[in-house]
């Protein structure tokens, strides 16, 4: 929250019942749509994205959430912006503050989000930066609860890099009370300061030396791509990974209805087996559904519906 604005920049900047509200208010929207009730509080409202990264979920499940809501959308890219030829964010800011109600940006180094945030006078959203990716963890409760009920004190599992998808979860361990397991190679650990401040504020979350070690037990085993998109220059190769790879052995480790979560894209036969993400434990497909749920109440959350 900044000058009376609700931006959705982190988790950690969210107070654990407001994180609660949106999850309620996720599960009440998908029902009034899935029973083909009225929920268009956003007439006349407009939506900006910004991408400055490719998407197809965020992309997709923002122009669909905003329109189901009554809304519309104006899809912008970073490049075939002023933005791309040196205008500032500030000023991008300040003067697409003036046409819309709401700004969801996707883009690179994190400070951006941020600024874009300070200089706005409308609500704006994080759909992935380098560092963060609130909204794809703010589905991935939402699909675990439908599927295994309150996450409070279950046990999550992370196997490969540690990257902004990573960020996220280990913030919303804290501000959701469930146990984190963290295996990566040497080299592709998560910052050090959302460790940090997940243990400040009450989060159980432990390293392990291996991907069995981290999996074991697990309620649910999640993972993301070995390489985020801008990051291809630091590719380590697949031998580093390999052994966190999510696969028909690691699973049997985890408790046996354990789930298994992935953001989407997967790159099937690296982070994980095709054994796996198309099996029995697999809820990808309901999570990225639920990408289109979360949001929209990420939306009224932000605009006070
Ligand atoms: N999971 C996710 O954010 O997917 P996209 O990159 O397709 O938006
Ligand atoms: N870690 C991935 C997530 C994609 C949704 C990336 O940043 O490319």
């Amino acid at each position: 929250m900044a000058g009376g604005l609700r931006h959705f920049i982190d988790l950690s900047a969210v107070a654990p019942q407001e994180l609660r509200f949106m999850l309620d208010d996720a599960r009440a929207r998908k029902e009034r749509l899935k029973a083909g009730e009225r929920d268009r509080p956003f007439e006349g409202k407009v939506l900006a994205m910004i991408f400055d990264k490719p998407s197809t979920r965020t992309r997709v499940s923002f122009d669909v959430g905003m329109r189901q809501l009554g809304g519309e959308t104006i899809m912008l890219t970073g490049t075939e912006m002023q933005l791309g030829r040196s205008e500032t964010i500030a000023d991008t800011a300040k003067v697409l503050s003036r046409y819309v109600d709401a700004i969801m940006i996707r883009t690179t180094a994190h400070e951006r989000l941020v600024e874009m945030a300070e200089n706005a006078t409308v609500p704006v959203i994080n759909g992935l930066t380098d560092d963060t990716h609130p909204c794809q963890i703010m589905a991935d409760v939402l699909t675990f609860e439908e599927h295994r009920g309150p996450v409070k004190d279950k046990l999550f599992a992370w196997t490969g890099d540690g990257n902004n998808v990573l960020h996220s979860l280990i913030e919303a361990s804290a501000r959701l009370d469930f146990r984190l397991n963290i295996a990566v190679p040497r080299g592709s650990e998560p910052e050090a300061k959302y460790v940090d401040w997940a243990k400040a504020h009450g989060g159980r979350v432990a390293f392990a030396a291996t991907a069995e070690e981290a999996v074991t037990d697990a309620d649910c085993v999640v993972t993301d791509t070995w390489v985020s998109m801008g990051q291809e220059h630091r590719a380590r190769g697949d031998n580093v990974f390999k052994p966190y790879q999510v696969n028909g052995a690691l699973m049997q480790h985890a408790r046996p209805d354990a789930l298994f979560m992935h953001c989407l894209p997967a790159h099937r036969g690296e982070e994980v087996t095709d054994e796996v993400i198309d099996g029995p434990h697999s809820v990808v497909f309901d999570e990225a559904e639920n990408r289109l749920h979360a949001q929209k109440a990420v939306l009224a959350w932000c605009l006070g519906r």
